[in-house]
């Protein structure tokens, strides 16, 4: 079972918006959408661009760089020029604190 690092409290984390948080060295975007926790790496698998800073389209994110598209739920790409899913995390809260795997989920 992975273990989970506390990154936030839930009231930091806005609908809709992106915050980048680290657990460990990894830097991972952490966004809140319809109420639900979602956190992805922001590392782009095409090229390290930081995948957090682009626009979120509902549960679809588009890297800055070379606008490849993801979709935050499952890492899958949605749009080229990106061709390998994006590591996502495990989210669960506890009390008042937003908890992230410390090992990203399976994304195949
Ligand atoms: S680095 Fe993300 S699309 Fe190129």
């Amino acid at each position: 079972m992975s273990e989970f690092a506390s990154v936030a409290k839930v009231h930091e984390i806005e609908e809709g918006k992106v915050k980048v948080i680290r657990v460990g060295e990894a830097p991972i975007g952490l966004t809140k959408i319809d109420g639900e926790f979602f956190a992805f790496a922001d590392v782009c698998t095409h090229d390290d661009g930081p995948v957090a800073e682009g626009e979120l389209d509902e549960y679809v994110i588009e890297c800055p760089r070379h606008g490849a598209k993801f979709d935050i739920r499952t890492g899958k790409v949605k749009q080229l020029p990106a061709v390998v899913p994006i590591p996502i995390y495990a989210v669960k809260v506890e009390g008042d604190a937003v908890l992230v795997s410390k090992k990203p989920m399976s994304t195949t």
